[in-house]
C-alpha cells in the first residue's frame, strides 16, 4: 500500500487565522481525502508555530503572557480547521515537550556535525516576515513584502554553515526535478542557491521565547529554525525511529510562495547537515488577494480590510462549510494568485453549485420520485454517459496526482454537466413510466454515485447527502477508488430520497 505523508506550514500563533490561512489547509486537507480515497495510508499534519518575536510582541501588546497568549490563539486555529471540516491527523505546537524534544536532538546532531560555530550577526530583520535582510535584499531600509521598516541588530549568534550546502543542493535539484513544483517556483528556489548561500544566525539572545539551545543556555533558537523541524517532530524525530524511516524522506510540503526560501534552500540543506534525506517534495501556492495585495494579517493593520469579517468561522457559518472549501478549492489553480472576493463566492455558489450540481440532484430524484415510484433504476453498460464518466474519472485521478485540484474539480464538473445536457435532451419528466426511462434515470443516478466520489474531497459532508439521496448506505469514501469509481455499480433498487434543495439559491448581493 502507498504512504502520502502532506504538511502544511505552521501557522504563527500572534493572530487568529484568516482565509489566507484557510486557504493552505484547505487545499492540503483536499489532497489528504484524495489520497486516503486512493487507499493510501495517509498522515496530514498542520500546527501552529508559537516562538519567535512576532509572537512576543503580540502576547506583550495584548497583555498576556507569550504562552497564554499562544494557548489562545492556537485554539482558535483547531476551532476554524473544526469549521472547514480539516480532516489533520496530528496538529503540531511547537510549545509542546515532544517538539522541544526534536529540535534539540536535530540541532544537536547539526552541531555535532561540526557545521554551526558562533559569530557575530550584523544586519536589518522584518519581525513579521521574522528573516534577516541585507541593504540590497531590502526595499531601500523597508521589507518588501511587508512594506514596514526593518530593524537593526547586532547580536553574538550561533551560526548555521549554509555556504556548505550549495553544491550538495544542486546536485540534489538536478536529481530531483520535481523536488519543487510548480517550475517557476522550482526556478525561483534554484536561482536562490546558485545566486550563492551566505550562512545564517540560527539564535538570538535578546528574547527568550523559543526553545533553549542545549549547549548555550543564553540563546534560544531563531524561530524558523525551531519550526521547519515540526514535520520532524510529526513523526517522531528523537522518539520513533521506526516512525521517521517509515514516513520520511517521502514528504509533500505545501507552502505559500513566501516561503520558498526557507522551504526549499534551508530546509534541504538543514536535513542534509543532520544526516537526513532532504523531503522529497516542495509544492508552492500563490496567494488569496484583495484589490491585488496579499491577504494577511498586515493587510489588516493597513486597515484596508475587516479580516475578522471574512474569517474561516464566519465564512462557513454564512455560506456553509461545503460552499467555502469549494470556492476556495476551484477558483484559483494552485500555484497562481487569486483575487479573492464575497461575489466570487456567491457566484460560484449559485452556478457551479446550485444551478449544476443541486439542480442535477434535485432534477433526478424528483422524476425517480414521481415516475419511479422513489425506487432508483440500476445504470446501463452501455449508457452515453459512460465514456463522459471515465474521462472525468481519469482526469481527475490525473489532477489531484500533479496537485491541481482547479483541475481535478473541473473535470467532475464536465461529467456534471455532460449529465444535465444529457438530461435535457432526453427530458425523461416528458417519458411514461418504463424501459427507456429507467434506463436514463438509472445512467443519471450512476453519473450522481461517481460525482459524489469524485467531489469527496473538497465537499465531504455535500457527498455524503447526495450519496443517501441516491439511497446508498455508507458514505462515498468507504472504498477505495480502484473499486468505487468504475461505472456500473449503482444497480437500482435503491429507495431514492428527494429532500430540500442542497444550495438553495443566494439572492441578496453580499
Ligand atoms: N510560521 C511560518 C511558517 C513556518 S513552516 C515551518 C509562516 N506562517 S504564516 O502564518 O505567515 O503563513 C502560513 C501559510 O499561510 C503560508 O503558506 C502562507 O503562504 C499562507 N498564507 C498566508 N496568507 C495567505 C494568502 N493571502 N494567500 C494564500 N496563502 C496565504 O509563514
Amino acid at each position: 500500500m502507498g504512504r502520502f505523508y502532506i504538511t502544511t506550514p505552521i501557522y504563527y500563533a500572534n493572530d487568529a487565522p484568516h482565509v489566507g490561512s484557510a486557504y493552505t489547509t484547505v487545499n492540503a486537507d483536499a489532497l489528504a481525502r484524495w489520497h486516503r480515497l486512493l487507499g493510501e495510508e495517509t498522515k496530514f499534519i498542520t500546527g501552529t508555530d508559537e516562538h519567535g518575536q512576532k509572537v512576543a510582541d503580540a502576547a506583550l501588546k495584548s497583555g498576556s503572557s507569550p504562552q497564554a497568549w499562544v494557548d489562545q490563539t492556537s485554539a482558535r486555529f483547531v476551532e476554524a480547521w473544526d469549521a472547514l471540516a480539516i480532516s489533520y491527523d496530528d496538529f503540531i505546537r511547537t510549545t509542546e515537550p515532544r517538539h522541544y524534544l526534536s529540535v534539540q536532538k536535530f540541532l544537536t546532531a547539526i552541531y555535532e556535525n561540526g557545521y554551526i560555530y558562533k559569530d557575530v550577526y550584523q544586519g536589518l530583520y522584518c519581525v513579521s516576515c521574522e528573516d534577516y535582510f541585507t541593504y540590497e535584499s531590502s526595499d531601500e531600509g523597508k521589507c518588501p513584502i511587508h512594506g514596514r521598516a526593518l530593524i537593526e541588530m547586532e547580536e553574538e549568534n550561533w551560526f548555521f554553515r549554509l555556504s556548505a550546502f550549495e553544491d550538495r543542493l544542486l546536485e540534489h535539484y538536478a536529481q530531483n526535478p520535481d523536488f519543487v513544483t510548480p517550475e517557476t517556483k522550482r526556478n525561483e528556489a534554484l536561482s536562490f542557491v546558485k545566486s550563492g548561500l551566505k550562512d545564517i544566525s540560527i539564535t538570538r539572545s535578546s528574547i527568550t521565547w523559543g526553545v533553549p539551545v542545549p549547549w548555550d543556555d543564553q540563546h534560544v533558537f531563531y524561530v524558523w529554525y525551531d519550526a521547519l523541524i515540526n514535520y520532524l517532530t510529526a513523526i517522531g524525530y528523537g522518539r520513533d525511529d521506526d516512525e521517521v524511516d517509515k514516513w520520511w524522506p517521502a514528504s509533500h510540503h505545501l507552502i505559500g510562495k513566501e516561503i520558498i526560501r526557507f522551504h526549499c534552500v534551508w530546509w534541504p540543506a538543514m536535513c542534509m547537515a543532520a544526516g537526513l534525506e532532504p523531503p522529497s517534495h516542495v509544492h508552492v501556492h500563490g496567494w488569496l488577494l484583495i484589490g491585488g495585495q496579499k491577504l494577511g494579517k498586515t493587510m489588516a493593520a493597513s486597515g484596508a480590510v475587516k479580516l475578522s469579517d471574512i474569517s474561516p468561522v464566519v465564512l462557513t457559518d454564512e455560506y456553509g462549510v461545503d460552499p467555502v472549501r469549494y470556492y476556495l478549492l476551484r477558483e484559483t489553480a494552485l500555484g497562481n494568485d487569486g483575487e479573492f472576493s464575497l461575489e466570487g463566492i456567491v457566484q460560484r455558489y449559485n452556478t457551479d453549485l446550485a444551478n449544476n450540481l443541486g439542480n442535477l440532484v434535485a432534477r433526478v430524484t424528483t422524476v425517480v420520485g414521481s415516475k419511479c415510484a422513489g425506487v432508483g433504476p440500476g445504470s446501463q453498460a452501455d449508457s452515453p454517459l459512460r465514456a463522459e464518466a471515465e474521462t472525468a474519472i481519469a482526469e481527475s485521478q490525473a489532477a489531484w496526482g500533479r496537485f491541481a485540484p482547479q483541475s481535478a474539480l473541473e473535470a467532475t464538473w464536465r461529467l456534471i454537466g455532460a449529465t444535465n445536457a444529457y438530461l435535457e435532451q432526453r427530458a425523461p419528466w416528458k417519458m411514461d413510466a418504463g424501459d427507456e426511462l429507467d434506463a436514463v434515470m438509472g445512467d443519471a443516478l450512476e453519473a450522481i454515485r461517481l460525482v459524489a466520489i469524485l467531489a469527496s474531497p473538497a465537499m465531504p459532508s455535500v457527498c455524503e447527502e447526495i450519496w443517501r439521496r441516491i439511497g446508498l448506505e455508507g458514505r462515498p469514501t468507504d472504498e477505495v477508488l480502484a473499486v468505487s469509481a468504475v461505472w456500473g455499480r449503482y444497480h437500482g433498487g435503491h429507495g431514492v430520497l428527494k429532500g430540500e434543495p442542497l444550495f438553495p439559491r443566494i439572492k441578496a448581493e453580499p
